[in-house]
């Protein structure tokens, strides 16, 4: 069972990814092919050129990851292919690749949730992380906590009434000038900021219900910016130091909150494209360690999305036993 392949598919936004995985979580080969060129110039991503770019690249990075592990179709045990959320069009053209292969082949086609790809990922780099865990699902898309039970039960504590953090962190970089990607560049900018010198609020703090916003900490970096009269390289630093700190904050009342929520966890697990954010990372391990939890969060180029995570759900899914896994629906208790 553990030396199942299974061949990974992910095109939800505008990275192209194609991945070899084992049931014993080996990588047994992956390409990631980022398309942050084609979109630059429009500071954002369009969902069409992301749609074309991954019907270009999907068929020749599936034909690299074969030829690099030495492997064909025939050798494959299943296909796994991002089934959504995401761009509608990019979906399309990644879940429909991934049947064609399949069927070809004669294999059986996984469609995998997109976030259970981010929410199971921490578990293919840790293999001695074990359920229920309390996951912090922080992407573009989405700002969630989640019980995760086992593979395919998911228990949403909390989510955004508003705005996305990923979106928060690009529209943040939008108005400060700091370009696309964003959150990478709004990182980078902070560790030469005071973020002490702007007063940011921090939406929710102390609530009692569960639930993140920032979209009114979106709208003050926004008026902060607008009001400063010079603009200088300085000011740009000290509001990304603000703006972050001040998300920080918000990721970890809330967090607090929702260990007290779901007490069964073992560990306080991060996962998403804005967990590969340092400051993030450093402030979850220090609340996991004043609560006595342990800490799991996957190497950065897992944070992001890829095909390993997705090929990984599709193994942890095919792991299961066949009565256990029909009774399954696409990433029961997810967003889809
Ligand atoms: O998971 P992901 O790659 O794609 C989605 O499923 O959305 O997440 C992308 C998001 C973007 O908003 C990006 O700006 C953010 O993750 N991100 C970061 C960092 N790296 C990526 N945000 C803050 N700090 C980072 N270092
Ligand atoms: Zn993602």
């Amino acid at each position: 069972m553990n030396d199942r392949l299974i061949l990974g598919i992910e095109s939800s936004c505008d990275e192209t990814a194609v991945a070899l995985v084992r049931g014993d979580r080996t990588i047994v080969a992956q390409r990631i092919a980022s398309q942050d060129e084609a979109h630059r110039p429009f500071g954002g991503v369009v969902p069409e050129l992301a749609a074309r770019a991954h019907a270009d690249r999907l068929t020749p990075m599936v034909a690299e990851v074969l030829a690099e592990a030495g492997v064909t179709l025939a050798d494959v045990d299943a296909v796994a292919a991002t089934a959504g959320p995401g761009l509608i069009g990019g979906v399309m053209v990644g879940l429909v690749t991934g049947k064609a292969l399949a069927w070809g082949a004669g294999k059986p086609l996984l469609a995998i949730n997109h976030l259970e790809g981010h929410a199971l990922s921490p578990r293919l780099a840790d293999a001695g992380l074990q359920f229920p865990y309390l996951l912090l699902l922080v992407s573009g898309g989405h700002c969630q906590l989640l019980g995760v039970e086992g593979v395919g039960r998911y228990r949403r504590l909390a989510t955004t009434i508003d705005d996305a953090i990923g979106e928060a962190f690009d529209k943040t970089a939008k108005v400060l000038g700091l370009g696309f990607p964003g959150g990478p560049a709004v990182e980078r900018a902070a560790k030469s900021g005071n973020a002490k010198r702007f007063a940011l609020p921090r939406p929710l703090l102390g609530s009692a219900e569960p639930h993140f916003s920032f979209a009114g900490l979106k709208s003050a970096v926004l008026r902060a910016w607008a009001a400063l009269p010079d603009k200088t390289a300085q000011d740009r630093d000290d509001l990304a130091a603000g703006f972050q700190a001040a998300a920080t904050d918000c990721l970890i009342d809330r967090t607090r909150r929702a260990m007290t929520a779901f007490p069964q966890a073992t560990a306080l697990v991060v996962a998403g494209g804005v967990a590969s954010n340092q400051h993030i990372r450093g402030a979850l391990a220090g609340l996991a360690e004043t609560q006595g939890l342990g800490f799991v969060a996957p190497p950065l180029w897992l944070c992001t999305d890829n095909a390993a995570m997705i090929a990984w759900a599709g193994a942890e899914r095919l792991a299961l036993g066949d009565a256990e896994r029909e009774a399954l629906g696409l990433g029961d208790g997810m967003d889809t």
